[in-house]
């Protein structure tokens, strides 16, 4: 049995880069018989961030839901937020007392701060960082440890932290034995979903296309697409489109196929984000109307986390009883 774990912070409504690039791959993982999953909401990471609690309360559903309408079966997987499990927090102190400032001071996210306040001018150069997200790293390897995970999926910006997770497990693994697995991560190569202007998509760029818009709203944003000005007629190159690489994220080999004869033919990009379009809406219309009906169905929502905080933390506080037994706290 392997077990596999993942977190999203909720801090914005996923969008197709989100859905593509990294939870749909993690709902195929989770989905195979011998693997053990966990999804959960990393409401305390997102505090770093989100200060107001109506969005924090808002996008933690919503994160959850979309795990659900997204084909998360609740029997097979965990799903729970980070807050309703408490030891988390008590092994992230654990953990803090086996991590040196100095694999803080070399985290990718910590760095890009320090390098910006730099460029920026700025005296000091922590300038805006809290402790949070210094110690961001130490929560997140809390987060996986906790549950013994074997594998990780997660993006690329994400891989850091959890060879940072490794390397704390192997510090208090060398003082109290093997207690905590050391984790892998699973990241999606090549798995880059280029949004409307061309750069990774991102909600940082603005060039996002939410998830779960309603027909009318995407198509407008489908319509938005960049392609070049070649006429209608012209033969299109399936190799160098966002339209054509969007669709077969969606399409079977045979819509693929299809679509590169068209291309081949010469198609006016209208048509050929009209196409895209539709499957798209076809496709996630279903999901649409699933989380909709999640979403105002908070109090499923909150027995489903309940459950699965239940879960999580029946696992999570036997490690930890082991730990504490190991480093002579308590009884
Ligand atoms: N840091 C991750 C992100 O920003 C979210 C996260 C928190 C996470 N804890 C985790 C991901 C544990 C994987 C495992 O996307």
């Amino acid at each position: 049995m392997k077990t596999i774990l993942t977190g999203v912070k909720p801090t914005d409504l996923p969008h197709w880069g989100n859905y593509l690039g990294a939870m749909r791959p993690a709902l195929d993982l989770a989905k195979a018989k011998d693997v053990k999953s966990a999804l959960f909401i990393a409401d305390y990471h997102a505090l770093t961030t989100i200060h107001d609690p109506l969005i924090m309360k808002e996008m933690t559903y919503a994160v959850a839901a979309t795990w659900v309408a997204c084909g998360l079966d609740p029997q097979k997987a965990i799903i729970y937020r980070q807050s309703d499990v408490p030891e988390t927090f008590e092994l992230a102190w654990i953990l803090s007392c086996f991590s040196s400032k100095g694999l803080m001071n070399r985290a990718h996210a910590y760095k890009a701060k320090v390098q910006a306040n730099e460029e920026a001018g700025k005296s000091d150069l922590d300038f805006g960082v809290s402790m949070g997200l210094f110690t961001y790293p130490i929560l997140m390897a809390a987060d996986i440890l906790l549950f013994s995970a074997d594998e990780v999926p997660v993006g690329e910006d994400q891989i850091q932290h959890v060879e940072i997770a490794r390397d704390i497990a192997l510090r208090v693994n060398n003082t109290y034995g093997e207690i905590l697995k050391l984790p892998k991560f699973v990241a999606q190569k090549n798995k880059t979903i280029v949004g409307l202007d061309g750069r990774k998509m991102s909600k940082s760029y603005n060039n996002h296309i939410p998830l779960f818009l309603e027909s009318k709203k995407l198509r407008k944003m489908v319509m938005k697409i960049k392609t070049d000005s070649s006429p209608p007629e012209a033969p299109k190159d399936p190799s160098t489109s966002l339209i054509f690489d969007l669709y077969k994220e969606f399409a079977t080999e045979e819509q693929i196929q299809d679509l590169r004869l068209s291309y081949e033919k010469g198609m006016a990009w209208g048509d050929a984000k009209q196409v895209l379009f539709e499957l798209v809406d076809q496709k996630l219309s279903p999901m649409r109307i699933e989380f909709q009906k999640l979403m105002d169905d908070k109090s499923y929502l909150n027995q489903l986390l309940h459950e699965g905080s239940l879960k999580a933390r029946e696992q999570g506080s036997q490690l930890l009883a082991q730990l504490r037994k190991a480093m002579g706290i308590g009884a």
